[in-house]
């Protein structure tokens, strides 16, 4: 076969340059046709749309063609010419075709038939194949260009944090431990407790749940910092918004209060839809088509609308009131509770049928690193909480003052002796600062209409689910 540089299917299909010999390669998504004339649909990842390969059935031998099926991968050499079907402008006239690999129908499990999200979670390891799967990872990147750039053009600095931590930054309890030690002989000390001293760092490890504590030193230096980074949950709650390991995005600024960091949150959000929408229509027309027919209505909606910004305390009432109306929750309403995603939409979808912002929340129900306000009360929280998806992101301002900090980390039961590098930024020239955290696949979730988590990120960890 002859060696011809090749073409991504996504430029083969804006090119004009009709009558040209081009080499595409790709996995086969149909074959169909009749005893003269074959038409290919391929794919190679580049785009959602497929490029039609017509091969005359004569010319390259029945025999050869039957390899040719659904999942087989081929590198074809061909003309470029206009297309005569309806969608495609250009399409390609093989004059040879290599075969990679063949995927025998009988064993191939993606067929053409649609297959259920569920059944595709199970072959997770073929389901980037499938036109929704593509859609999304393709979606998933931009995404993440999306966020290096929005921060990259505002003087944030891009600050990686550890993986691996001695410290619980949320308190919940909630971390995957990391160890060297032989499970099957663990060495404890006289009071029954696991002796850590001969682990791998000498101390007890865990996974990080967020890159906050190392964000805010950070912060305190270089005046405006993110993080983007994998963390990690061991709560055992199988909903379609929890993951175990799951992405978060958390810028931190010095000397942001808490109205700066609403604005921040807002626009970040509002330019990563913009972005999703300028980058990837292709990809969003084809979920919206087949998935959530409202989802490029609600992207746009959200784009418009100033984010409703309200009081915890506010919002309590507001549901007090519905509950009055005769509103069934499953979970009560009163002062002090924390808020339930049932809470949370219907402040959203129904109430104010718009994105809120949520503030000010009881200290009790919220980390010890909250700035505090002075009713002794509530803590200077902020959870911007969405459509369809409840809390999107959850923010403070932080505690900057030494005192008050070190006091309520041991009310709410964090070691001070595990945080003294933490504390000494507010020894050490403390300053007001403020930040937020966003689940990655929270946006995802929201940018493509999904519903469930486990179809955002490509290999979902959840309570009993590693594989792949
Ligand atoms: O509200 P969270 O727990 O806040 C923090 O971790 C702070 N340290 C952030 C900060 O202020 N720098 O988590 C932040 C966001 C949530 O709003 C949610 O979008 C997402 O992370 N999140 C999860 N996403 C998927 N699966 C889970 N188990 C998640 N837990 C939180
Ligand atoms: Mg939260």
């Amino acid at each position: 076969m002859e060696t011809i540089v090749r073409t991504k299917i996504v430029d083969v299909l804006k090119s004009k340059a009709f009558g040209t010999t081009v080499n595409v390669k790709g996995w086969v998504r149909t074959r169909r046709g009749s005893k003269q004339i074959g038409f290919i649909a391929l794919n190679d990842g580049s785009t959602i749309n497929n490029v039609q390969i017509v091969v005359s059935v004569e010319d390259f031998g029945e025999e050869y063609l039957k390899p040719i099926t659904t999942g087989a991968c081929i590198s074809v050499n061909g003309v470029l010419v206009r297309s005569e079907g309806r969608g495609q402008e250009a399409e390609i006239q093989a004059k040879e075709i290599h075969i990679y690999g063949t995927a025998d129908p009988a064993t191939y499990p993606l067929q053409k038939k649609g297959h259920s999200l569920e059944f595709l979670r199970e072959i997770a390891h073929l389901r980037p194949r499938t036109n929704t799967f593509g859609a999304i990872f393709r979606i998933r990147h931009h995404m993440a260009m999306a966020i290096h750039t929005f921060f990259h053009d505002r003087g944030f600095f891009y600050f990686h944090t550890p993986v691996i931590t001695a410290s619980d930054c949320e308190g919940a309890g909630q971390m995957f431990q990391v160890t060297t030690m032989n499970l099957y002989d663990l060495k404890k000390d006289a009071s029954g407790s696991i002796d850590y001293t001969s682990d791998f760092f000498g101390k007890q490890t865990s996974l990080t749940v967020s890159g906050q504590l190392e964000g805010e030193l950070a912060a305190m230096a270089l005046g405006s910092i993110y993080t983007f980074g994998p963390t990690f949950r061991a709560e055992n709650s199988n909903t379609p918004r929890h993951l175990a390991e799951f992405w978060m995005i958390e810028p931190e600024v010095a000397f942001n209060g808490i109205e700066e960091n609403m604005q921040l949150a807002e626009d970040f959000i509002k330019y990563c839809i913009q972005w999703a929408l300028n980058h990837c229509m292709d990809d969003i027309r084809f979920l919206n088509d087949m998935f959530d027919k409202e989802l490029i209505d609600r992207l746009n909606f959200v784009l418009k609308q100033d984010f409703v910004r309200l009081s915890y305390t506010e919002g309590i009432r507001i549901l007090e009131e519905a509950v009055a109306k005769g509103h069934a929750f499953e979970f009560p309403v009163f002062w002090g509770a924390d808020l339930a995603s049932e809470h949370e939409r219907y402040l959203v979808e129904v109430h104010f049928k718009c994105p809120v912002i949520l503030t000010d929340y009881p200290k009790e129900i919220k980390s010890f690193y909250m700035k505090q306000n002075d009713d002794g009360k509530t803590v200077r929280a902020m959870d911007v909480l969405f459509p369809k998806i409840g809390e999107i992101i959850g923010g403070s301002q932080r505690e900057d003052d030494y005192d008050k900090l070190s006091n309520h980390a041991e009310e709410m039961g964090v070691p001070v002796k595990d945080i003294w590098w933490y504390l000494d930024t507010r020894k050490f020239g403390t300053a007001p600062h403020s930040g937020f955290g966003l689940g990655f696949e929270r946006l995802l979730l929201f940018v493509t209409g999904m519903g469930n988590i486990r179809d955002v990120i490509p290999f979902p960890r959840t309570p009993n689910n590693a594989g792949f």
